[in-house]
């Protein structure tokens, strides 16, 4: 019989449910913000709706191996993100280590069970995943979590709920959360029809200060994600917690073409912050709104007054203590760096909205999008418009529409970072890290006469502007000025950047033949693999075959790096780049699998013969899944193994991390 370990009492979420009187419990696994957000949305529901005791918690904040200790009529809730290739969130590492990938049988606090196989046979759980469709490994976290508690005797009290964040993420989630929530009454014995809406009870509450306590305060917060935890003598961290905030010396288009498509190379300055990459991670840009969108938004709510006083914000329940953003902090800066204003409103926010309409038909109208499915989708979701767009098409141009500050903090998620496929080798580029991007701009299928700027890429093309002294970027982003978007100033502009490592990597051992498929901005990581393989070329390391297919629409415009190419493949023996392109004039539109069957015997004789790396970069909806039954054709055709067989050995590549991909939607 083993001892139990004694917790620390802060890291003791079962004690500390205990001490507040709280009954569930909803952990989330979250990278950006979105799983806690529904958590948070979930822990409120459960308190105003059915009068449940609840509270939320960061997986990484408590001891997980507490998990035996709950007692069998409280409630765990968890809220799981899948990150990239079916990879637990950073918060969630350590509980995936313990549940998941560490020992077979996890060592839980007490040690001693009826059925020792069986550990959690006390726990009654249910499960929501975030995950994303286009990739191989979906929802695969809440998956095995899932799994592994069941295993360990816990007990799923409701249907697992899974939201793909490629399509329909808020819908998968409303229609999971009322059932769960009849799971849930039926579970703790609670008449589920009694849950009444009743009137709204705000999650923060907004304190405005006077002048008198802003003198006081010893840094207001002016779009920095939190103090940086300096540990004596060492280095601060970068991450998605605490961007490091880079210059950046080079930025130039790399193309503008005729159908108006601007491709940005930048250059990321990180000489002396101790950050670390290797070709194939990527880079997180942390975007602001355009000011645009802050000034519409504030003149609708009747706040453009106010807009640089300065406000705190503090939870109304007591016992949570984390908030969406520091503070103290301005109108401004939440607006313009914190909240997510630029992205469409959700459905529930929009349902929220109906008692503030200015008119009783825009009241109407709120309130069927808050319920039709349909109706939000077409008119809002698909349509694309920002937060103040959204709601001016409802109210009317000029409108105003007042509603609680907090109402739009607690409904607009946290504003997210963009990533990047890092296009740059750390051995040929130490101190900086070079991303390629397409400035995204479109006109949305249902609103065909209204273009759409993405956001971080045309914040971007406003940095290079910034840069260059040009004027080509759609619109401005207030990125100059001290108090601007990001700690500028004097220093010239500065981007809030961090790095986040990936599998995506080139075989340790260089001598071995890699193929590559990247077709437009799917290019960028191999951009990198050829610089560190020239880089090894010239220290005299053997370097295997190098082929990199890439497409484009024409060589005399979006062919990216053309220049570069020779210089690079040069120095590496037997490289070659093998292009396609799709709508050059007077030529048959050719994309990279064409090339792929043209040069099938080179491919099949690296990866089957010479054991050759594949990789894949780039579009995830067709391209990678196209490029994927290509090679089952060659293992077919020059193989001479059945479509079966052929499939069984292009997953087997797979497993063996012999074929990689790195794609995105
Ligand atoms: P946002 O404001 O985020 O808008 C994008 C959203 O607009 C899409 O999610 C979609 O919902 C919508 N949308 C886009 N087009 C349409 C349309 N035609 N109709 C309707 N809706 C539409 N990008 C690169 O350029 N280079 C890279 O190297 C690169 N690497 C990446 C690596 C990874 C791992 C990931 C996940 C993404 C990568 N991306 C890359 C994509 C990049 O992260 C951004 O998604 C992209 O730059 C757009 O960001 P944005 O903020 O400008 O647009
Ligand atoms: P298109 O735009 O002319 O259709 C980079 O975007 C290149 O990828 C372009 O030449 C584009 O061609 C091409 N492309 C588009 N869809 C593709 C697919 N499913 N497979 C491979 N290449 C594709």
């Amino acid at each position: 019989l083993k001892m139990g370990k004694p917790a620390k009492k802060t890291r003791d979420f079962v004690q500390k449910m205990k001490d507040t009187d709280k009954t569930i419990i909803f952990f989330y696994g979250s990278q950006t913000g979105t799983a806690d957000d529904y958590a948070a949305r979930l822990a409120k529901e459960g308190m105003q709706r059915y009068n449940l005791k609840t509270m939320t918690a960061d997986l990484e904040d408590f001891d997980m191996n507490l998990l035996d200790t709950m007692p069998g009529d409280y409630l765990a809730v968890f809220v799981l993100a899948t990150y990239g290739e079916g990879e637990p969130t950073d918060n969630a590492a350590e509980f995936w280590e313990l549940l998941v990938a560490g020992e077979e049988l996890p060592e839980f606090s007490l040690g001693d069970y009826e059925d020792p196989d069986k550990p959690l046979s006390n726990l009654s759980y249910v499960m929501f995943g975030l995950g994303n469709r286009t990739y191989e490994h979906y929802n695969s976290v809440c998956r095995r979590v899932d799994e592994r508690l069941t295993t360990l005797g816990a007990k799923r009290i409701g249907e697992r709920g899974e939201g793909d964040d490629d399509g329909s993420l808020e819908e998968d989630f409303l229609s999971w959360k009322d059932d769960m929530w009849k799971a849930v009454c039926d579970h703790l014995g609670i008449d589920y029809l009694t849950g009444s809406g009743g009137p709204r009870q705000a999650t923060y509450k907004v304190i405005e200060h006077s002048e008198a306590e802003v003198q006081e305060f010893k840094k207001i917060y002016h779009g920095e994600h939190q103090e940086p935890k300096f540990m004596l003598g060492s280095r601060p961290t970068y991450d998605a917690k605490n961007p490091y905030a880079a210059s950046i010396p080079v930025s130039r288009e790399l193309f503008s073409d005729d159908a108006g498509r601007h491709c940005l190379h930048m250059e990321v300055d990180i000489t002396g912050s101790g950050i670390s990459y290797q070709a194939g991670d990527h880079v997180a840009v942390w975007p602001v709104n355009a000011e645009k969108e802050v000034e519409k938004l504030a003149t609708i709510m009747n706040l453009t007054d106010k807009l640089d006083s300065v406000l705190s914000i503090a939870n109304t329940d007591p016992t949570s203590t984390k908030l969406p953003f520091p503070v103290p902090t301005t109108y401004r800066t939440i607006l313009r760096n914190y909240i997510d204003i630029t992205a469409p409103p959700s459905r529930a926010f929009v349902g929220q909205l109906t008692p503030f309409a200015p008119s009783e038909e825009s009241s109407k109208v709120f309130g069927v999008y808050g319920q039709d499915k349909e109706a939000f989708r077409i008119n809002v979701a698909d349509a694309r418009r920002s937060l103040a767009d959204s709601i001016e098409k409802i109210i009317g141009a000029g409108q105003k529409m007042e509603f609680p500050f907090d109402l739009l903090i607690e409904s607009v998620p946290r504003l997210q970072a963009r990533y990047y496929s890092i296009s740059s080798s750390a051995k040929a580029h130490p101190t900086s890290i070079h991303l390629t991007a397409i400035v995204l701009e479109y006109q949305p299928d249902v609103a065909p006469d209204e273009t759409i700027y993405g956001l971080a890429t045309n914040y971007l093309h406003n940095v290079h502007d910034h840069i260059n002294g040009e004027k080509v970027s759609a619109i401005k982003y207030e990125i100059s000025g001290p108090k601007g978007g990001h700690l500028v100033g004097e220093r010239g502009i500065k981007v809030p950047v961090h790095v986040r490592h990936s599998n995506f990597k080139l075989p340790r051992n260089s001598a071995l033949p890699v193929i590559m498929i990247g077709p437009g901005t799917g290019v960028a990581p191999f951009r990198g693999f050829m610089q560190e393989r020239a880089v090894d070329a010239k220290n005299g390391k053997k370097v295997g075959e190098t082929v990199l297919f890439f497409g484009c629409r024409r060589e005399d415009q979006d062919y990216m790096y053309k220049d570069e190419w020779p210089e690079l493949t040069k120095d590496i023996p037997g490289a070659q780049i093998i292009t396609a392109f799709s709508r050059q004039p007077g030529q048959p539109k050719t994309y990279v699998q064409h090339r792929m069957t043209e040069h099938k015997e080179l491919i099949w004789d690296l990866i089957h013969n010479k054991g050759g790396y594949f990789y894949v970069c780039g579009d995830a909806k067709n391209m990678a899944r196209e490029v994927n039954s290509k090679l089952v054709e060659i293992a077919v055709a020059c193989g001479g193994l059945t479509e079966e067989k052929a499939t069984t050995y292009v997953k087997e590549l797979r497993s063996r991390g012999r074929y990689e991909e790195d794609v995105w939607s």
